[in-house]
């Protein structure tokens, strides 16, 4: 959102100017001269009411990629598996449409238009009748079985995508597992991603089902830098060693495939945590490889500091089996098995026995997911942090290049 449209919404928001109401979503914004002084005491008071909080913050939908995958990470997240039960093609195509024409007006943010009182209206109304951005990504992917003879996409199918394997030991819930669609909801509100998860299925509604969703939180920033990466709920600072964004070769070679979309991978993992929280720190930090407080690879005191396990070839620093010796041993040969981990942590309560549901939704964003992420899976089998976690659920999903302009839809090259 412009400095210009922020000025606009926090007026609108706060009743200081004109008739709210007018206008479609997203398109028309309130707008006059207004003196520095008007826009000082606009943002003081915006101040003071907490709406700066990332409640005007705006990603865009449209572009050459997807969003929510190497833009910032947001405080909150749902991620919903559904499945297509369109009876048949068009409607599907219909539903595809509709759920990015609302994901990208959500997006943007603004007023919902009034119809007829009787009508229902054509929002929910959960975020108040001017809606704020909030920073909101939807993210957009196809699992394997969209693909299947249903909707005669089958020469559609991204190239490298296939039903998530089974790994070594797991045993996963078939109710927490695979789905059609893929949607990865994030932003900076925990109210943002509820509403938009209620708008998406009501415009898509006899055509995409829920399968299973499960709601996810970023450890806060919390210092002592503002670079210092946020913890997850082993205590562990995590997100150190992903490639960098910023860096367009990398994210060419390790995130996107060459129409611009990427292989999208979801662990759901259960961690054990009041058995972890049983375990001396010595020994948490050996399974993992780093520091706790600092993050920094053991015997370093730095969270970005290179392990140099070439310098350490028996493994008396840094373990050979520690969680990010296998998972990337920095030699040439495993460079290309990087990948990108989006993850979220999260919290669901209690089972029957009374203990914790908590874990990490693992997500990572990869441009093959044999060559990277089951390949860095298969080397964790059996590493020492096993006995802590279990893998419940999750799968492998494609998300398509980004629309590149307002016109286009996710998926519409399924439809070409
Ligand atoms: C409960 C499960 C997990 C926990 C608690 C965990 C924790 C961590 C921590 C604390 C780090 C070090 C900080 C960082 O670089 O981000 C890390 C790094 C890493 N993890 Fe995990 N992780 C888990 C699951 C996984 C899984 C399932 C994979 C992939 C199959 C994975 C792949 C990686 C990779 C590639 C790195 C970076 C290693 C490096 O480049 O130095 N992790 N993880």
């Amino acid at each position: 959102m412009s400095p210009i449209d922020r000025r606009t919404f926090v007026r609108r928001s706060l009743g200081l100017a004109g008739a709210a109401g007018a206008g479609a979503l997203g398109a028309e914004r309130l707008s006059g001269p207004a003196t520095a002084r008007a826009d000082d005491d606009v943002a003081e008071t915006a101040r003071e009411q907490g709406i700066e909080n990332g409640i005007l913050d705006t990603v865009a939908f449209d572009g050459p990629h997807q969003g929510g995958i190497l833009t910032p990470v947001q405080a909150h997240a749902t991620v919903a598996a559904l499945d297509a039960v369109a009876p048949d093609r068009t409607t599907l195509m219909y539903a595809l449409q509709a759920l990015s024409a609302r994901a990208r007006t959500l997006a943007v943010g603004g007023v919902t238009p009034r119809f007829e009182v009787d009508d229902p209206p054509v929002d929910s109304g959960v975020l108040g009748p001017d809606i704020a951005p909030g920073g909101l990504t939807v993210t957009i992917g196809f699992g394997v079985s969209l693909f299947d003879d249903r909707y005669g996409l089958k020469d559609k199918k991204p190239e490298k995508l296939e039903r998530m394997p089974p790994f070594a030991g797991e045993d996963l819930d078939a109710s927490q597992t695979h789905g059609d669609v893929l949607v990865q909801i994030c932003a900076n509100q925990r109210d943002t991603v509820v509403h938009t998860l209620r708008e998406i299925m009501r415009a898509t509604r006899g055509a995409l089902e829920l399968r299973w969703a499960v709601d996810g939180f970023a450890g806060a920033r919390r210092g002592p830098t503002p670079r210092a990466s946020p913890r997850n709920l082993f205590a562990f600072r995590d997100g150190t060693a992903n490639p960098d964004v910023r860096d367009d070769a990398a994210m060419r070679r390790l995130v996107w495939d060459a129409q611009g979309g990427s292989y999208q991978v979801v662990r759901l993992i259960r961690m054990h945590v009041e058995f972890w929280d049983r375990v001396g720190l010595r020994e948490q930090e050996t399974m993992i490889g780093r520091t706790r407080d600092t993050g920094a690879p053991l015997g370093g005191d730095d969270e970005f500091q290179d392990p140099r396990y070439d310098i350490d070839p028996k493994g008396d620093r840094i373990p050979l089996d520690a969680h990010i010796r296998l998972a990337n041993p920095r030699t040439r040969a495993t460079e290309d098995q990087r990948f990108l981990r989006r993850p979220y942590n999260y919290h669901r309560g209690f089972d029957s026995a009374g203990s914790l549901d908590q874990g990490m939704v693992f997500m990572a964003y990869n441009q093959d997911p044999a060559r990277q992420f089951a390949t860095v899976q298969n080397r964790l089998a059996g590493e020492p942090m096993t006995d802590y976690f279990t893998h419940v659920g999750g799968g492998y999903f494609y998300a398509p290049r980004g629309t590149g302009g307002k016109a286009g839809w996710i998926g519409q090259d399924l439809f070409a």
